[in-house]
């Protein structure tokens, strides 16, 4: 049976199947529910400095290789939201005007920092908040020419954090995400159920994310492109410490499964433990008009 729809429709980031209304906004938020907040294992300085180690690696690969993907100039004005520990912030800001680095996480907030004072940057401003709290009038120095998020989306609210995101622009804002089941969630499922008697929970995809910014009249573009999934540790100890959050690991059979698990795979190179696999990630980004 066909509906005719209201020509608002599109605008309440809704969709209707066979009947059934969608609310992609409500979906994400459902995707996200009981899921531990992303920032929080940040606030962890251990935890913050592998993962600026690993951007670190090849003189900032992983955000040179962003950065290819960004429409910027030597004007450009850059808001980084979720920044990390500067992925993207340290090796753009030697190619542009200003960046202004929004992170929430103490441990990531640490290293950025000591990375821009590494680094004598003298264009970077930082804002250790969420991007929910950020009030774009007194936090930032707008407008900026692009706005990016990259792996950053741990926001229930997501249509006002896309919203936010769509007013601090003047022109371009980029967000990198992952499209279908990432690497690291695919270990995740493995064990999930033996480990806490259910099925592990996808988080909300890249379909989410077109779906809700269509609703609100923003047609973007999608590119995508595979990312490297890389961890190296000295012994299997190491290993199981460093996942433990990640699987929420509480008592010792939880920590032998998971022991086993990493057991079977790990690889060893160079006398090292390393976990490597590949992700799809969606560059999902847009012009803003202003011909509407
Ligand atoms: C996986 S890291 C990605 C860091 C960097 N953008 C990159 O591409 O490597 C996710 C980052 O997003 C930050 N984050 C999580 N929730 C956030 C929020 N609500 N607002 C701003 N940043 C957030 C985390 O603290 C963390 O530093």
């Amino acid at each position: 049976m066909y509906h005719i729809m209201p020509y608002w429709w599109d605008i309440n980031s809704m969709a209707e199947f066979m009947g059934n209304v969608i609310d992609w906004g409500e979906l994400w938020k459902q995707k996200t529910a009981g899921k531990k907040e992303c920032s929080m294992l940040w606030h962890d300085k251990k935890y913050a400095g592998r993962y600026d180690e690993n951007v670190k690696a090849n003189n900032w690969r992983k955000g040179r290789r962003l950065i290819r993907e960004l429409n910027v100039t030597m004007r450009s004005r850059v808001l980084d939201i979720g920044a990390g520990p500067g992925t993207l912030t340290i090796p753009i800001a030697s190619m542009v005007k200003h960046v202004t680095a929004v992170e929430p996480a103490d441990g990531m907030m640490w290293y950025l920092k000591k990375n821009i004072a590494e680094k004598g940057l003298d264009n970077v401003a930082c804002v250790h908040k969420k991007w929910e709290d950020v009030d774009i009038a007194k936090d930032l120095e707008g407008p900026y020419d692009v706005v990016v998020a990259s792996l950053s989306l741990g926001m229930p609210d997501i249509k006002a954090a896309l919203e936010k995101m769509n007013a601090a622009s003047s022109a371009y804002v980029y967000l990198f995400w992952p499209a279908g089941v990432t690497y690291w969630e695919a270990n995740y499922a493995e064990i999930w159920h033996e480990l806490h008697g259910k099925e592990f929970r996808h988080g909300p995809r890249c379909d989410c994310l077109y779906n809700i910014l269509y609703g609100m009249g923003i047609y973007p573009n999608i590119k995508m492109y595979k990312d490297e999934y890389l961890e190296s540790f000295s012994n299997i100890n190491d290993a199981v410490e460093y996942y433990r959050p990640f699987y929420n690991i509480e008592n010792y059979r939880q920590e032998a499964i998971l022991r086993d698990f990493l057991r079977k795979k790990l690889i060893r190179k160079n006398g090292r433990l390393i976990l490597k696999g590949y992700s799809n990630i969606a560059k999902i980004w847009w012009k803003k008009r202003y011909d509407y």
